[in-house]
């Protein structure tokens, strides 16, 4: 077999995989959920979930991917050594198809703000501009550029596309993002908003205990990229110098770090012009945002500046769900690389067209699917890593490790025990919510 591909540094893997982390559940989906959830009351249960389970099972995901030194349906077969091996790599495969196809949609909508920003041209009457841009042939249309923007980068392979590309866009999502929340603060009439994004709200919590588990739980699955199979692919180019361990806690600390920040951008902005986020849902980056932007001074530049930063972070998001089944082409099939992302892209292009067309879908394909299918992979993971891999991922998760090897045997235990119980209880409870 021909060499494979590998990151330059350490720290390319580390900042390519907080860039996937990173991206539109961090900005469009984080601040709405939140904000419908009981704001700071969710922000805890979901950092707990984070916490426990997100970080854990990214850890877990990560050592299957360094073990294996494949994309999922390579390294699964091998290292599960049967047949249901290779099944779930291609059902890993299939979600990061499904989760790209309407991401690319979303980010395709975020595309389309960034560049009509610098002329104001929503700030009229944003739910009618929404209307016609949110779906349509306006979608499709800046969702296939947006493929294009992900794809040409993964046509240039690991080091020289992905790592390179997300040296410099991850770095320049946070500073335009600490930048937005300091222009944020000056604003007029934002303490409603930074006190209820950060109170905390014991009693909503007590009320609603059961019910924004799931929601939290989904969220920090899919803040994190866990449970498709994309950070084991990702895992996949790294060599036994670097430590697991330390990797993921940076990742996860990272990424919540952005997320936080992104809500003090969005929550206070849109308390200062009386909004609710919780009433725009997932329309509420594009509909509730606009008048905020279009009464503050600056707002053309504001706005411009921060589709921009969205769109920064979608792609090197978009980058690690693409790279996925482009080198499974490459690794399974043999296929040139050049050629698997055209392949793919094209396969893509259909599906999130599609989408785009059809808004019915999209809700519940963004909605509950993709949550769906990264808690039955995540939970598929658990369980090799705890039961069939055991000391064998114990190795792998100290190979490298440095400090953090005293925790490999709790990491073990928890990935055994707490966290099948746990994915299967969320899993259920969104099966349940589905049914009824
Ligand atoms: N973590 C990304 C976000 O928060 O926008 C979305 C994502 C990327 C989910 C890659 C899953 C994945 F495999």
């Amino acid at each position: 077999m021909s060499s494979r591909e590998s990151w330059v540094s350490n720290v390319g893997f580390v900042l390519a995989s907080i860039g996937s982390a990173a991206g539109l559940g961090n900005i469009w989906r984080f601040p709405w959920l939140t904000a419908g959830n009981g704001g700071s009351a969710f922000l805890v249960v979901y950092l707990l979930i984070v916490v426990g389970v997100g970080v854990p099972g990214l850890l877990a995901e990560f050592v299957l991917g360094r073990r294996g030194r494949q994309t999922p349906i390579g390294a699964l077969r091998a290292l599960v050594s049967s047949r249901w091996g290779s099944a779930l790599g291609t059902f890993n495969v299939l979600t990061t198809l499904v989760i790209l196809s309407f991401y690319s949609v979303v980010g395709g909508w975020i595309l389309h703000y960034a560049l009509v920003s610098p002329t104001g041209a929503y700030f009229g009457q944003p739910q009618q501009y929404f209307g016609t841009a949110s779906y349509g042939l306006q979608a499709v249309g800046f969702h296939l550029l947006f493929l294009g923007i992900v794809a040409t980068i993964v046509f240039f392979g690991v080091s020289s596309g992905i790592e390179r590309a997300s040296k410099v866009m991850l770095p320049a999502v946070v500073v335009l993002l600490v930048a937005l929340a300091g222009w944020t603060a000056t604003q007029p009439n934002t303490a409603a908003g930074y006190a209820f994004y950060l109170r905390f709200d014991a009693e909503y919590l007590a009320a609603n205990f059961p019910s924004v588990l799931g929601p939290a739980a989904g969220q920090a699955l899919f803040t994190l990229s866990v449970g498709s199979g994309a950070m084991l692919t990702y895992a996949s180019y790294l060599d036994e110098t670097a430590s697991l361990p330390r990797d993921t806690l940076v990742i996860a600390v990272s990424n919540t770090f952005i997320g936080v920040l992104a809500g003090l951008v969005v929550i206070p902005l849109l308390f200062s012009q009386g909004i609710d986020p919780g009433q725009g849902g997932p329309g509420a980056l594009f509909v509730a945002l606009p008048p905020a932007f279009a009464s503050l001074p600056g707002g053309t530049v504001v706005a411009t500046a921060f589709f921009g930063t969205v769109l920064l972070a979608a792609v090197t998001s978009g980058i690690n769900l693409l790279e996925t089944p482009v080198a499974t082409l490459v690794d399974v099939f043999d296929v040139p690389r050049r050629r698997a992302t055209l392949l793919v892209s094209v396969l893509l292009a259909a599906t999130g067209s599609g989408l785009a067309l059809a808004g019915p879908i999209f809700q519940f394909v963004s909605g509950t699917l993709a949550d769906l299918l990264l808690t039955v992979g995540l939970f598929a993971f658990v369980v090799i890593v705890g039961w069939l891999l055991g000391p064998e991922a114990l190795a792998e998760f100290r190979a490298g490790s440095g400090r953090f090897d005293p925790l490999a045997e709790s990491w073990l235990l928890t990935v055994s025990w707490v966290l099948p119980v746990v994915v299967l209880f969320s899993l259920t409870n969104t099966l349940a919510s589905l049914a009824g």
